[in-house]
């Protein structure tokens, strides 16, 4: 099942191997796992508890080193930068989400936003970029609130601007609805959506919900550390269709052609 999609691809992974030694024993938390996501595309990413999701984000946002193989960001070659180099780059490219909001409680809404503009300095054009960002989110009023007095959809929301306020070509959510309640959890998955939608950013939101994954353009469904599947979403499956593909391609023997070369 070879995809054909329009757009150049904006993040190759290719091949990557990492295993972690616990003790005496080694875990094979990614085994020659490979990915495309073009600029623009929104992609889920599905799979059991410890099939590598989570690693493999690590991964392709430069915090964990790979044993070998390679991830490019547009003609970057990740890993082939030094780790200061790599630092800056990460900073500048790439916006993570976590489940935990990771925010800083002791700063407002538009100061954890605002975080990652101060080694660069708040220009105006910054300034204009923050006030439509908030808006955006649908916080103006909350702007000077403490993490804490925020809802968790808030608080991700606040999380996921901080993310994108440095204007990043890709976003990276590990299971961003995973501590919402749906409502939220689908307020956070339409503003992703719109990023993809109207400003062409690249989203990879790794998620167990198929009512996630269902905003996505494609699903990516991996198992014992590798991609094991994926499917065409963009004809925006109700979630419990959805959820039927992934069962079967989770099930399924490998359906991924070998890439050529
Ligand atoms: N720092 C680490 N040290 C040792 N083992 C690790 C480490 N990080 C991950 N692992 C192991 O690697 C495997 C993949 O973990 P990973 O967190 O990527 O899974 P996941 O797909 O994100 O799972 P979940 O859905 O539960 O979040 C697991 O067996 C995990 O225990
Ligand atoms: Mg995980």
């Amino acid at each position: 099942m070879l995809m054909t999609r329009g757009a150049a691809p904006l993040l190759r992974v290719e091949s990557i191997v990492k295993r972690f030694r616990q003790g005496a024993a080694t875990i094979d938390a990614l085994q020659d796992a490979s990915l495309t996501v073009d600029e623009g595309e929104f992609v889920a990413v599905m799979g059991s508890s410890g099939c590598g999701k989570s690693t493999l984000m690590h991964v392709i946002a430069g915090l964990t080193r790979p044993d070998s193989g390679r991830v490019l960001i547009g003609d970057q070659d990740l890993f082939s930068l030094s780790d200061r180099r790599l630092t800056k780059f990460r900073h500048e490219r790439i916006g993570l989400v976590f489940q935990a909001f990771n925010l800083i409680p002791t700063l407002t809404a538009e100061a954890n936003i605002a975080l990652p503009l101060l080694a660069a300095g708040r220009s105006n054009a910054m300034e204009e970029r923050l006030n439509d960002l908030i808006e955006r989110i649908g916080l103006t009023s909350r702007r000077e609130h403490l993490p804490d007095s925020l809802s968790g959809g808030e608080q991700q929301r606040v999380a996921i601007a901080r993310a994108i306020v440095q204007d990043p070509a890709i976003v990276l959510a590990d299971e961003p609805t995973g501590s919402l309640d749906s409502n939220n959890g689908q307020a956070v998955c339409q503003l992703l959506y719109e990023l993809s939608q109207e400003r062409r950013r690249t989203i990879i939101v790794v998620t167990h919900e198929p009512s996630v994954a269902a905003w996505a353009d494609r699903v990516v469904v991996m198992k014992d550390g590798r991609v094991q599947a994926e499917f065409d979403a963009s004809t925006r499956f109700e979630p419990q269709e959805l959820a039927a593909r992934y069962q079967a391609a989770l099930h399924a023997p490998t359906s991924l052609p070998t890439p050529a070369v």
